[in-house]
């Protein structure tokens, strides 16, 4: 999608659609939530408002959320249609709410068969920046459809956007449009990735697109496979690899500017299990084909790599994904086996369906090997999570204040929704063994948060780290107006927004 910015006056612009934002203005006091919506279009321009004003006079618009009204050959005005669409109430109102928007505005546009269209910018408390940004990526997330396998698959795509904004800084008017892009298409990047089924999407494949996608955005990479896997002693991750007939897979990116500081590098570190089938402890056949996309915090790595290389934040990231089948074989680990991982702990495996954070524990430790001082993780990695915060919030949880406090601002900026949970030392005592050092399964009871303290055995105490459990919110169950069914590319917009963050500090 080519997307360009104008500061041409709404009414003017020659387009398929003019897209305009409609906010509803009323002040509910005391809780009145009946009072009457006072409708604002988000623009000044006179002859757009003259073209709406008797449906404004009609009460037909409300401003609702996603409400969307369509005029065709509005009077007056240059675009062949006008759409206004409701973002709710002016006060709620930020670029989260726009991303959505934009998005609504794509998949209801594409889906009438339009190729362009022009999207009128709100303000936001961010600023004009902010705004375009937002349209930018939500209109990227509502381009992306999963049907790729369908032979009748309809190539309904919008082409162009054309953000229309005030008179602004046309400097950083551009680079807000083209940071927009960035994240949208790594975002997308990461959804194409995670869509695809388990046998198109094996280790080997996930690892050579990982490589295109370095070589395309100029990073480096180094793919490992069973030799130096067991040369690591990485005994952790073997040993869900072990009962596969499919090759494991160590990917590592880096992008290491020569210019930033040497003190702080930034891990990413995805969980990439292509497809978790539980291994001997396996899963019911019920829902068993979803565990395609248990790749999905790798996949997630890989694309806030491709972001961060384009984005060119001044800080050092090196992104690891750990990617492997979870199966169950002949050669496959058992309950009851011991495994020694690559930090020395020993590990009782109590549960093989627990391979996620068997893979991360070497997948963290070898990250601080590497010199990584910060570290992310991300992990389809508990049913429990999914229990906990249901499919809206992605569990996140820190081993230190502050760096939490700083990954909360990139959260606010990329509008996913995330909610801390503990890591308490007394849940320790859920993971103990009675012949290794711990156990990979603490039971039922608070499982998100077990899963959390198994990990937390691989990071040193100094080293600031956050694990997000994003089981719940990497596959969305129902088409949404402005995001289709599907892979949902979380986190990876609050990793690119986090590793400018972390540049600037
Ligand atoms: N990949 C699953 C977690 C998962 C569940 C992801 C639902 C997405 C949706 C993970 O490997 C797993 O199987 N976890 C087990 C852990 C248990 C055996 C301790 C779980 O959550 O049941
Ligand atoms: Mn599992
Ligand atoms: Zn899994």
């Amino acid at each position: 999608m080519k997307t360009t910015l104008t500061t041409t006056p709404p009414s003017q612009i020659e387009t398929e659609c003019l897209v305009i934002p409609v906010l509803d203005t009323a002040e509910n006091n005391n809780g009145d939530k009946s009072a009457k919506p006072e409708p604002r279009l988000q623009t000044g321009d006179k002859a757009v408002l003259a073209a709406v004003a008797d449906l404004f006079a009609s009460g037909e618009v409300t401003g609702k959320m996603m409400e969307t009204t369509l005029l065709h050959k509005p009077a007056g005005v240059k675009a062949k249609r006008l759409l206004l669409i409701g973002g709710g109430k002016a006060k709620a109102f930020t670029s989260s709410e726009l991303r959505r928007l934009a998005g609504a505005a794509v998949r209801s546009l594409k889906a009438k068969d339009l190729k362009s269209f022009a999207f009128v910018a709100p303000n936001v408390r961010g600023g004009v920046e902010d705004s375009v940004k937002s349209i930018v990526e939500g209109a990227f997330v509502g381009n992306f459809e999963p049907d790729y396998y369908k032979s009748d698959r309809k190539e309904q795509k919008i082409d162009e956007l054309v953000v229309v904004a005030a008179k602004g800084n046309d400097k950083s008017l551009k680079a807000a449009i083209e940071q927009g892009r960035i994240i949208g298409e790594a975002q997308n990047f990461t959804r194409d990735l995670v869509n695809e089924p388990g046998n198109r999407m094996t280790p080997t494949i996930l690892a050579d697109r990982a490589k295109q996608m370095c070589d395309d955005v100029g990073l480096h990479c180094e793919i490992y496979g069973p030799d130096k896997i067991k040369e690591l002693k990485m005994g952790a991750f073997w040993g869900v690899a072990q009962g596969s007939d499919e090759e494991p897979r160590l990917i590592v990116m880096r992008y290491e500017p020569t210019r930033a500081p040497k003190k702080h590098v930034l891990g990413l570190v995805g969980k990439g299990v292509t497809f978790d089938t539980g291994g001997i402890s396996i899963k019911p056949a019920d829902g068993m084909e979803k565990m395609k996309y248990d790749m999905a915090g790798g996949a997630a790595m890989i694309g806030a790599m491709r972001a961060i290389a384009q984005l060119k934040p001044n800080v050092r990231v090196i992104g690891i994904v750990c990617a492997t089948e979870n199966m169950p074989s002949g050669k496959a680990q058992k309950p009851g086996d011991v495994q020694i991982a690559m930090s020395g702990k020993s590990i009782e495996i109590i549960n093989t369906d627990a391979e996620g954070r068997l893979v991360l524990a070497d997948g963290l430790h070898y990250a601080q090997q590497l010199g990584c001082t910060h570290l992310i993780d991300a992990a389809t990695l508990t049913g429990a999570c999914v229990v906990a915060l249901g499919m809206v919030n992605a569990g996140v949880f820190a081993n230190d204040d502050n760096f939490y406090k700083a990954f909360s601002k990139s959260l606010q900026k990329s509008g996913e929704k995330m909610w801390r949970l503990p890591v308490d030392e007394e849940y320790r005592e859920m993971i103990k063994s009675g012949i290794a050092d711990m156990m990979n399964s603490g039971g039922r009871w608070g499982g998100a948060v077990t899963a959390a303290m198994f990990l937390k055995e691989f990071v040193s105490g100094n080293t600031p780290w956050i694990h997000l459990d994003i089981a719940g919110v990497a596959w969305i169950e129902d088409n949404k107006p402005w995001i289709a069914k599907g892979p949902s590319g979380v986190p990876v917009r609050s990793l690119a927004e986090f590793a400018r963050d972390f540049a600037a500090q």
